[in-house]
């Protein structure tokens, strides 16, 4: 009575019983009503300057800043696991950072000539894209260009992204990842885009993304000059529905699929943001993500291999179509 399931024959013995469907892992693996599927997978890597060797990156164990020989090679991995995407960062020698970013729209700078040995590598056998931001050719760090008062110039940024754009898209990305926060970004990348006859290089739009702390080892990644925070342009993590404005915005301006960043603290906003929209929506599991699992296994704390697909699953019961992951090609491995 009042059960959706009519009167229980049994009385107070329970007549049904969720747990049958839990017997077996084949029954398990049958009912399931989500699963990571490798091409569902993007893996984000860094391409380092001048590097002959990969360098190893403390912060995140079994992370490298590639060399170019060795980002390559991950590239050819990433086919043949399968992955639906390699998403490309650039660190650039340290006497080549200045206010502009100059080494950003630089034809030569190294993100456009990962870009151009990936694309050689591989073709179109893999969803490759750049990251489009400003911070890791800056010396100050920020995501844009600082005006007089030292404060991130939203529309003069704008341009720097515009010239980013052409060049990412020039040197082979199939999809750029304008990831600045600057208002008005996907607009500015897209006209830059058709105008250079770009049509068909896509935007991943980074539509939520939240000022975080668990960003601390990617700064390490990227060698970051940052003193202060991105508070002013990222998102306070204090809102959810803000994200839902955000989105609007970027759908308006011609987003092609949209990010929420990070993943494991932001779930609620992938779901909303999941729920709102018909365009693919990828979740980014971020570098203070993948160090907290990684330091807890180590530690013995977790399953390793388990507590990665736990989280992964996680991001696909939210509404994620896309997951980007330091773990991409592995756990492409483990869920084969
Ligand atoms: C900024 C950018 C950041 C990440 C990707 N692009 C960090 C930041 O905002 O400082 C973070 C990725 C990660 O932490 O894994 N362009």
């Amino acid at each position: 009575e009042g059960s959706p399931y009519g009167a229980n024959p049994y009385g107070a013995f329970p007549g049904i019983r969720p747990r049958r469907l839990r017997t077996t892992a084949a029954m398990r693996r049958l009912v399931a009503e989500h699963r990571v599927h490798p091409s569902d997978l993007i893996l984000p890597v860094f391409v380092r300057e001048g590097a002959a060797e990969p360098v190893p990156i403390s912060s995140m164990p079994g992370v490298v800043q590639h060399s170019r020989d060795s980002l390559k090679k991950a590239a050819a991995e990433a086919v043949t696991a399968g992955l639906g995407g390699i998403m490309v960062f650039g660190v650039p020698e340290d006497e080549k950072k200045d206010a502009a970013g100059t080494a950003g729209t630089d034809p030569d700078g190294i993100l456009q000539v990962a870009l151009r040995d990936v694309r050689a590598e591989v073709g179109d056998d893999i969803v490759i894209m750049s990251d489009l931001c400003l911070d890791e050719y800056t010396d100050h760090g920020h995501c844009g260009v600082l005006d007089a008062d030292g404060r991130v110039d939203n529309d003069t940024t704008l341009e720097r992204y515009a010239d980013m754009a052409r060049v990412q898209a020039d040197a082979g990305a199939h999809v750029v990842g304008p990831s600045g926060m600057m208002d008005g970004q996907v607009a500015h990348v897209r006209r830059a885009l058709d105008g250079a006859g770009h049509q068909d290089v896509g935007i991943f739009a980074y539509t939520a993304k939240y000022a975080s702390t668990f960003f601390g080892p990617f700064r390490e990644a990227v060698a970051s000059s940052l003193q202060g925070d991105r508070k002013t342009y990222q998102q306070d993590y204090a809102n959810g529905g803000e994200a839902l404005r955000e989105l609007a915005l970027d759908l308006a301006e011609g987003a092609d699929m949209v990010m929420v960043k990070p993943g494991m603290p932001y779930l609620d906003v992938l779901k909303d943001v999941a729920d709102a929209t018909d365009v693919p929506v990828g979740a980014y599991q971020i570098s203070g993500e993948y160090a907290m699992v990684e330091l807890a296994a180590e530690k013995g704390l977790v399953d390793r291999e388990a507590a990665i697909l736990e989280t992964l699953t996680g991001f696909k019961r939210a509404g994620a179509r896309m997951i980007l992951t330091y773990w991409a090609t592995e756990a492409a491995g483990l869920v084969r």
